[in-house]
């Protein structure tokens, strides 16, 4: 098993999910996502309109489908006009291990639903999961975010450290 697919695993979207995935990249988690929904959706966003044009022409079919909106979008400043989801999740999005993510965690209190679930994934070369999942969980609580659970798996790749939290009360 590679990492994407552990970590859709670790997401478990249900068929009428609605879910964000911040830092899409090329879309590959998109296109798992999307093969687990029914009436449900994912928003993906990144911030390169390099990646969201290969993310959109990976899942085109999903998008043609309704199943998958692709924006060029920064975190920090993207709202969905009230609109609140069930699942957002990151992986390898830098900022969530690094400086202060105070409006990134900001933004996505408004993007999730009260009882929703954030998902952050992230592996660095020369770091463990130990200290990489222990600036996650310090970064969400900083920020008021419940830790719900922190885990990491071992792949050829590295170590995947994962954190699941809820959006502050
Ligand atoms: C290292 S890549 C990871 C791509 C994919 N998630 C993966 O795990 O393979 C990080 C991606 O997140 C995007 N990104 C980083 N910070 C972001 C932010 N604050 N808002 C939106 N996209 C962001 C980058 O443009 C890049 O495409």
């Amino acid at each position: 098993m590679n990492r994407i697919d552990w970590a859709v695993g670790v997401i478990a979207p249900q068929p009428s999910d609605h879910l964000l995935e911040v830092g899409c990249g090329h879309g590959i988690a998109v296109t798992k996502v999307c093969d687990r929904l029914d009436e449900g959706g994912i928003v993906a966003i990144d911030r390169s309109a390099v990646m969201i044009a290969a993310a959109a022409r990976r899942n085109a079919e999903h998008v043609a489908a309704g199943r998958a909106t692709l924006r060029v979008a920064e975190l920090r400043s993207f709202d969905l006009g009230g609109r609140r989801l069930d699942k957002a999740f990151a992986m390898r999005v830098g900022v969530f291990t690094r400086g202060d993510p105070a409006r990134e965690f900001a933004a996505l209190a408004q993007l999730l639903k009260p009882e929703g679930r954030l998902f952050l994934f992230h592996d660095e070369p020369s770091t463990g999961a130990d200290d990489v999942g222990a600036r996650l969980a310090a970064a969400a609580l900083r920020h008021r975010w419940l830790v719900e659970a922190l885990s990491a798996q071992i792949f050829d790749s590295g170590e995947v450290a994962c954190l699941i939290a809820r959006p502050p009360a």
